[in-house]
């Protein structure tokens, strides 16, 4: 109950304009990035209060809900996705979002800051017209204790993971490269 409390306070704080009909690189962007933002806020708060295994609701919790609330409120899809996911439901990236990501990778390797790397495309689909936005995840130091080296992740917070998630492929990432990236679909 205090836990379903405190997700709906962090949800809570998180307001945006509706931004129905205006689909462009700039109202996604203003989506994806306090998002985003918040997301990181989150992690370290959680990881100063109660070390990296109290932080797992961040990502586990906190963030598909508010993907799932800004979703809702504003008539799109935002999610987040990756190449090598540790929830496959959430996480799994559809074709445009698997050609995206491996741009990116591409685009890091050749000395573009994933900080800065973003896509938008509007892709006529059979259901309709869409735009399409995709902006990379950068992985910071706070993000190891559970996505970085199998000495970087605490004993408690690996046999969390191992029973969670058997299938867990989002390890062996170090700071500054890509883990995946915030998602926005909107019809047009
Ligand atoms: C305390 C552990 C923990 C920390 C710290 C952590 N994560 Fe996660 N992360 C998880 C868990 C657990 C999931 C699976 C969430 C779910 O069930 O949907 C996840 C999922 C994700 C996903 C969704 C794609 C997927 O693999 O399922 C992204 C993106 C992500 N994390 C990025 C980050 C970033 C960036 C940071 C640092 C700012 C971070 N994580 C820090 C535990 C953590």
């Amino acid at each position: 109950m205090l836990k379903k409390l405190v997700v709906s306070a962090i949800v809570a704080t998180f307001s945006l304009p509706a931004l129905a009909g205006d689909a462009s690189p700039e109202s996604a962007k203003a989506i994806a990035m306090p998002f985003l933002k918040q997301l990181v806020a989150e992690n370290q708060k959680a990881v100063a209060e109660g070390g990296p295994e109290s932080a797992i609701k961040v990502c586990k919790e906190i963030a598909p809900k508010m993907a799932g609330d800004i979703s809702r409120k504003q008539g799109l899809k935002l999610s987040r996705v990756s190449l090598k996911v540790r929830n496959p439901l959430l996480g799994t990236p559809d074709a445009w979002e698997q050609k995206v990501l491996k741009e990116f990778e591409v685009r890091a390797s050749q000395g573009e800051k994933p900080e800065t790397i973003e896509f938008s495309e509007v892709v006529q689909e059979p259901a309709g017209k869409y735009f399409r936005f995709m902006k990379a995840i950068a992985l910071q130091p706070g993000c190891v204790s559970c996505h970085g080296s199998s000495e970087q992740i605490p004993e408690n917070v690996k046999a969390r993971l191992a029973e969670e998630y058997p299938f867990d492929r989002a390890t062996g990432y170090a700071p500054g490269q890509i883990r995946g990236a915030v998602s926005v679909k909107q019809p047009m």
